[in-house]
């Protein structure tokens, strides 16, 4: 049954080559950010970013102190010489993201390697109003895990330990710093799962993840981290260590402040530990790759597939036909499983059930179903791990083949199913030959990843997507961040979907929280309820 194991280390490689390359000159990204006007954070106060949300201004906050050599002599005394990271070319990779689209200059990265030391070095901080960046794997994709001047980076990789796993309950217990795959594989060794994956995977850490509230590739199955994280521990930004390390199923006393801290992205302390529920391992696994000619039929696809295949149902992701171009022009080895002509859209449906002929036939008979009403054109069952690890690798390889294709405005938004699709086509019938509007993701969860690869960063293209995207998905009560967060990219757009007395709260309880607002500055809320005192 190592099905699940097999594939993950296969896709591994891929994304690990992926995320861990290095910068190189001739990456048109890097080129675009390296002649932006950065300046440093004494001395240019202002970052005008021109490839995000309109031209947003963004202002160093006066309040914050600067680098001294006594700062550095206190972090060598907690931390130790090696976890105070100077170096030039380390500290350019924590300055720029995944995307290499947002860049900080930041001349400090610190390595604590247990929750005592974060707590020193952020009550320091606090006391110096030195501001801080946490960061993971650096793969979050809104611009929230680099600094945005020169804030303090954080990183809690060497807290990679597993403190505890309860075979009977599922609970596992351990550090924020220890890589998603990682615990992918313990659990495996274990005979569980961990209920997230997602394609960057071999980067990310599950510190970032929960601070993300990241979503992935089975939450269909599985839910949200709200539902599987059952307690944490986090250090605010004085240096208090907040024990919310439960591992109860249910816990009724009072509120329960560990849903504060999933989902906000650093603004509000550094998570430390985190106890998460997982279910046992499945047997059987089987995987479809199919095409279908219209969005309508997709989503029938999807109403029958959750009525159908119910509870074996445990992925339905999709892309469209300028996805898979982008897959099969970008990625070495990819190929279109399916005949040569082109469809319109494709699907990838996984099962995980405990009866392997009982959920093959059930998938089968609902394959064979969809096809003779026409719903699916054409498709192919997965009859071996490596076809397997194959149809994976072209859903998740479409945010690195949009990379390669160059410059991309990304936008994660959930919305109702039956509108999703629409969205894309008026984006299209808007850019027209300007850019290659691209849409896939998670449709299982009402999840569009709508993007638009262009071939240069450019005002006028910006003008045409936003704000209309966020106003035609507020239109329709979406959510212009599904699972990505808001970072630096969106903090002022979250009015979209939220209310003002709701943003107006969170303000007042990142003030409460963190008052001298040292943490993950300009990420989150707008910038203009957050007034610098
Ligand atoms: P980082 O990117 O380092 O940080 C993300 C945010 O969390 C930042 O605001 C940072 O300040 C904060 N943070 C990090 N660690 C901590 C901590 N210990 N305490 C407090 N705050 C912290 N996302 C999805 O939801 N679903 C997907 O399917 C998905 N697929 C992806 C595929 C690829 C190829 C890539 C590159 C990204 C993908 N992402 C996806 C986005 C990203 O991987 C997730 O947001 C992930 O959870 C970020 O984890 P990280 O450790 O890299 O965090
Ligand atoms: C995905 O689903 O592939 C990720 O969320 C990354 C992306 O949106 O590009
Ligand atoms: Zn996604």
């Amino acid at each position: 049954m190592d099905k699940y194991k097999v594939t993950h280390r296969l896709l591994r490689q891929s994304i690990k080559s992926l995320v861990n390359r290095q910068l190189t000159s001739n990456n048109p990204i890097y080129r675009f950010i390296s002649a932006l006007p950065l300046g440093n954070g004494g001395r240019n106060p202002q970052l005008y970013r021109s490839f995000g949300s309109l031209a947003t201004k963004v202002e160093r906050n006066p309040s914050f102190s600067s680098l001294n050599s006594d700062d550095l002599s206190y972090f060598k005394g907690v931390l130790g010489e090696k976890n105070v990271v100077q170096d030039e070319d380390r500290l350019e990779t924590a300055n720029i993201d995944w995307m290499h689209k947002y860049k900080g200059f930041s001349k400090l990265l610190l390595l604590p390697r247990n929750t005592e030391e974060v707590s020193k070095i952020l009550e320091y901080c606090n006391s110096r109003r030195l501001a801080v960046v946490p960061q993971g794997g650096n793969t979050g994709l809104v611009g929230g895990s680099v600094p945005v001047f020169d804030e303090v980076i954080i990183n809690v990789g060497s807290m990679n330990k597993i403190i505890a796993f309860d075979k009977v309950s599922g609970i596992l217990v351990c550090e924020a710093g220890c890589i998603l795959e990682n615990l992918i594989s313990y659990l495996d060794n274990q005979g569980f799962v961990m209920p997230l994956d997602l394609g960057a995977k071999g980067s990310c850490q599950i510190g970032g993840n929960v601070s993300t509230n990241a979503g992935g590739l089975r939450f269909v199955r599985y839910g949200s981290l709200h539902g599987n994280v059952l307690g944490l521990e986090a250090v605010l930004a004085n240096g208090d260590v907040l024990d919310m390390l439960g591992t109860l199923r249910k816990d009724n006393t009072g509120y329960d402040l560990k849903h504060l801290f999933i989902g906000s992205e650093g603004s509000l302390g550094i998570v430390t530990k985190v106890s998460i529920l997982t279910p046992p391992k499945l047997s059987s696994v089987n995987i479809a790759f199919l095409a279908c000619e219209d969005y309508l039929s997709c989503q029938k696809l999807l109403s029958e597939a959750k009525r159908k295949l119910g509870e074996i149902l445990s992925a339905f992701e999709f892309l469209d036909s300028h996805a898979m171009d982008l897959v099969l022009n970008h990625l070495e080895g990819v190929r279109n499983p399916l005949s040569s002509a082109v469809h319109n859209f494709y699907l990838l449906i996984e099962t995980t059930g405990s009866d392997e002929s009982y959920d093959k036939e059930k998938l089968e008979a609902f394959l064979l179903h969809s096809m003779e009403s026409g719903l699916i054109s054409d498709g192919v069952l997965a009859q071996d791990i490596n076809q397997a690890s194959s149809f994976w690798r072209i859903r998740e390889g479409v945010p690195e083949a949009l990379m390669r294709a160059g410059p991309v405005y990304k936008y994660d938004l959930s919305l109702p199913v039956e509108k999703m699709y629409s969205l894309v086509e008026e984006m299209r019938a808007r850019l027209g030959q300007s850019a290659n509007v691209v849409g896939y993701g998670h449709l299982g969860d009402g999840n569009l990843h709508l993007n638009v690869s262009a071939p240069r960063y450019d005002d006028t293209i910006l003008a045409q997507i936003e704000p209309y995207v966020y106003e035609w998905t507020s239109k329709h009560r979406g959510s212009i961040s599904a699972e990505h967060g808001l970072g630096l990219m969106k903090a002022n757009e979250i009015f979209y979907s939220k209310s003002h007395g709701t943003v107006q709260l969170m303000a007042s309880i990142k003030k409460l929280l963190d008052p001298n607002g040292i943490l993950n500055p300009y990420k989150v809320l707008p910038r203009s309820l957050l007034s610098y005192s």
